[in-house]
Order: structure tokens, then sequence, then C-alpha cells
């Protein structure tokens, strides 16, 4: 059986889907979250992440993404990178062409460029018309989670039971509207992502300095070591950082697990969030609720 997550509802069904489809042709766990990512960042109509997606205070887009195999534990992640698409191909190059975890900003540009990756404009009559409107005040402080169903990134995870495997990957243009420089939790391995074959494998999104701070994957994925469900894992996750961390609702914080079993949850600080599932090709829909604390 293959497992599959996506987060939120639009570009986490584009992800589900190009990532089923590869499946299907035979892709490994690693190359199934690629396209599924990759899907999301090359359409310009999703304004979640990658090309048309929403910018950072200067109008320019930089992009965060990361994978880790939890079979040889080693991860790729790449972050505040211009002009560059699929950034998780990029970060799944850092992963298994380095000897390093993270390349950043102009560097990371340099190293996709070398590696035949082409520059591009990645703003669009679309997500410049948004940065316009909030420009002149018209449009929601920071985030796009409150106000777009496109969500402004797309974390999925993956499990092989045949194999015991796991993978977690995510990709991101942080918080739209974002001081040019700053990073979130997505590219952060333990905050964003984690994987374990031995356990499982967890992924965060939503406000990013809430979830690095509580190093929400890693949590989750060692509350499941534990004992716990993957349900109890990210509600534990969710529930001490509505306890311990001030700004924990100001904005959703979400954790979701997928255990080396196939059992999986999900939680929020805030709101309902939306997961796609994907198993062996039966495709299914949930919201979960915000919890109280
Ligand atoms: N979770 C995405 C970010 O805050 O950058």
């Amino acid at each position: 059986m293959t497992t599959i997550l996506a987060s939120w509802k639009d570009p986490g069904k584009v992800g589900i889907e190009a990532a089923w489809t590869a499946r299907l042709q035979g892709a490994d766990l690693t190359t199934t979250l690629e396209k599924g990512l990759s899907a999301c960042e090359l359409d310009p109509e999703l304004l979640a992440i990658g090309l048309g997606s929403l910018p950072n205070a200067d109008g320019d887009l930089e992009l965060d993404a990361s994978i880790m195999d939890g079979r040889t534990m080693r991860a790729g992640a790449v972050c505040a990178v211009r002009g560059i698409v699929p950034v998780i191909s990029v970060a799944r190059k850092v992963m298994e062409d380095t000897p390093h975890v993270m390349l950043a900003g102009d560097q990371a540009r340099r190293f996709a460029i070398e590696n035949g990756f082409k520059p591009q404009n990645l703003m669009t009559a679309a997500n410049i018309e948004k940065y316009d409107e909030w420009k002149r005040g018209e449009a929601e402080e920071f985030y796009v989670h409150s106000v777009d169903e496109s969500h402004d990134t797309v974390t999925m995870l993956a499990l092989d039971q045949k194999e015991n495997h796991l993978v977690a990957a995510s990709s991101t243009s942080g918080l739209a509207w974002k001081l040019p420089g700053r990073v979130g939790d997505s590219p952060i391995i333990g905050a964003g992502i984690y994987a374990d074959d031995e356990i499982g494998a967890a992924g965060a999104t939503g406000l990013g300095e809430e979830l690095w701070k509580a190093v929400a994957s890693y949590r989750a994925v060692r509350n499941m070591e534990s004992g716990m469900s993957a349900q109890e894992a990210c509600e534990e996750v969710i529930r001490h950082m509505i306890r311990r961390q001030v700004n924990a609702k100001d904005l959703p914080c979400v954790v979701m697990a997928l255990r080396k079993d196939g059992d999986f949850g999900a939680a929020t600080t805030k709101g309902e969030f939306p997961l796609w599932i994907c198993q062996d090709g039966k495709f299914e829909y949930r919201e979960y609720l915000a919890l109280e604390g």
C-alpha cells in the first residue's frame, strides 16, 4: 500500500494527483513527492507556491523547499531562492548531490543554475495585482491562509508500507508580504518536515515562526515513537503550542503525521485544515477543526 498526504484544498489536490500519477508510472517515493510539489510550483494559476505565488514586501518571490528520506535520514533544503522553479527539485539535488543539507539565497540560485535550472520571472499578472492591492492597504496583512483557498505552503508525506519507507517534503513561498530574507519553518528539517522509517513522518504548514519554535515535525515523530497514534501526536504538538506560544493562534499552525503502519492524522491551532489522502489511488478529502488548547 502507498499512502500519500498533501496539505490544503486546491494546491493539495494538484499535488496529490500529480504524485499519484508519478507513482503509477513507477516513481520511487522521493520522485513521487518531487513530482507532486513540482506540479504545484509550476502551475501559474495557484497562488500557493512557486510560479505566480504571493511575494515578499519588495514584490519579489523568495522560495523555500525541503525533502527528507526516512530510510537514509538524508535531507536537502533551499531557502530564499529567487527566480527558480521547481525549488523542490533543487532541494532534492542538494540532498543527493552534495554533502550539505541546506543552500541559501543567491548561492542556492547559483547552484540551481549550474545544475541546469533556468532562471525565470515568477511574477504573473495575478500575483502583481495581489501585491498592488497589499501596497494600497487593501489585502489581508501577511497571510493568505485565512483569506484564500490557495494557501502558501504545500507539505506532502508518503509511505510505502511494503518497503517500510517514508519520505517528507515541503515547498513554500513563505508568508505573503514577508520581510525580504525571512525564512520560515518549511525548509528547516525538524520544523517543516521530518521522516524516520523506524517511526513515521510529519510535516507542518502555517505560521512558520511558531512552527519552527515548536520544532513541530520532529516533536510529532517523537510522539509517535513514544506510542501515540498519528492524531494524538499532532494534537500534543498543537496543544503544547497553544499553551506555551502566545502567537500560536494568530494564524493557523498545522501539523500532519503519518505512522509507518499507515495511521495518519493532523491538527491545527486555528480555522479548518484541509488534508488530501491517497491510499493506492483511492482519494479522500478531510477537514480538521482547530483545537481549543
Ligand atoms: N509555513 C510556511 C512559512 O511560514 O514560511
